[in-house]
């Protein structure tokens, strides 16, 4: 069967060469006689992957020494209460940006840790656009400034950095590997695996040395960064299938050149749907402020619901999926991930064409 354009939010697509070598040795690994998945997270075999997964995100993202690398589970979420209860602690301050669902969810989190300032709220605009980054400053005395990279469901993105003095501490879930960034702005950055990395369950977080030293020292095993630094992520049995899957996308993207790569190829997709819906202004609207559109998801409206819904279940029937709105917010949503092939995003914009000049 043929695979189709899969645009879900995530899980989500992964790169073809990569779920194919998944799938060649998944039985029998490297000719040991059984599965990665079924082997030893202590052997060598799966050392081996765990040191390369480390070492070529190390590379992919050019990280400086004195960040360490941490693969967790619990996904996303569970950082939302790891970053509070690791560097709040005893009820310090932190600054957050409310810009969407997941920053809500970061918010509620810490606010039941720490003492958060909310320094930007997008409610009112149903947040469908972002502060300039310039016009972010941070609260005397915070500990980091919260961000949410790029909105997921609300399709906002952050273009440019808020130069706030206090380190950045990232959601970077829906963006992360997709585009390249300041690093030394970041103090954290945490990630959900499950749309430019791996599968779901895995959270890879990237924390800087002086951040880790700031970390409480009271917090039981699975909670604390710094068991998981001191144990180089190995303080219990780690996910290990998504950490191969994760290895296997890593090494793609640098043996494909890296992120400048992804980072034109994200430009040329998000551009050939903004484009499309700019060019039927009275059929299709985005609702997102020009400024701050996602290249990773990209979100817009039909003149109807019904008229969405039968673009989606026609979508579908030509091969395309994975089109419908977060249901919170409804209209349409592309995700257009790495893995996402440039004719994926030509094939919607030209069926998204047809279907204006027939419905408009
Ligand atoms: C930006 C963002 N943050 C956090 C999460 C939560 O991730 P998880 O489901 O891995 O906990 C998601 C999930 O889609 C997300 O898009």
């Amino acid at each position: 069967m043929a695979r189709i354009f899969n645009f879900a939010a995530g899980p989500s697509t992964l790169p073809l060469p990569v779920l194919e070598q998944v799938q060649k040795d998944l039985v029998n690994y490297k000719s040991a006689g059984f599965s990665l998945i079924e082997a030893s997270h202590r052997g060598s075999h799966y050392s081996e992957v765990h040191a390369a997964a480390g070492a070529g995100l190390r590379k992919l993202l050019g990280l400086p020494d004195n960040y360490k690398v941490l693969w967790l589970q619990g996904g996303a979420t569970l950082q939302f209460s790891m970053v509070p209860l690791n560097l709040l602690a005893g009820g310090k301050p932190a600054d957050y940006t409310l810009t969407g669902t997941w920053a809500k969810k970061a918010i509620a989190d810490a606010k039941k840790v720490g003492k958060v300032t909310v320094v930007f709220d997008g409610t009112e605009q149903k947040f469908m656009t972002l502060p300039k980054a310039s016009a972010v400053k941070a609260t005397a005395g915070a500990t980091y400034l919260h961000l949410t990279s790029n909105e997921t469901i609300g399709g906002v993105q952050w273009q440019e950095w808020p130069q706030v003095g206090v380190p950045i501490v990232c959601d970077m879930s829906s963006d992360f590997l997709s585009r390249r960034i300041p690093l030394e702005k970041f103090g954290l950055i945490y990630a959900g695996a499950q749309k430019n990395l791996g599968p779901a369950g895995l959270a890879v977080v990237i924390i800087r040395d002086d951040m880790l030293a700031q970390c409480s020292e009271e917090l039981t095993a699975y909670l604390s960064y710094k068991v998981h630094a001191g144990e180089d992520s190995l303080y219990n049995t780690p996910p290990v299938f998504p950490i191969w899957v994760s290895r296997l996308v890593i090494d793609y993207l640098n043996g494909n050149g890296g992120l400048p790569w992804v980072e034109t190829l994200a430009q040329e997709r998000s551009s050939l749907l903004y484009s499309m819906i700019a060019k039927h202004p009275n059929f299709y609207r985005c609702p997102v402020d020009a400024h701050c559109r996602s290249k990773m998801n990209v979100v817009w409206r039909l003149p109807t619901e019904d008229l969405e819904k039968q673009f989606i279940t026609e979508a579908k029937a030509a091969g395309m999926d994975g089109l419908k709105g977060h249901r919170s917010v409804g209209g349409c949503r592309a995700s257009i991930y790495n893995a996402m092939p440039v004719e994926g995003a030509a094939a919607l914009a030209d069926f998204m064409d047809k279907f204006a000049r027939k419905h408009g």
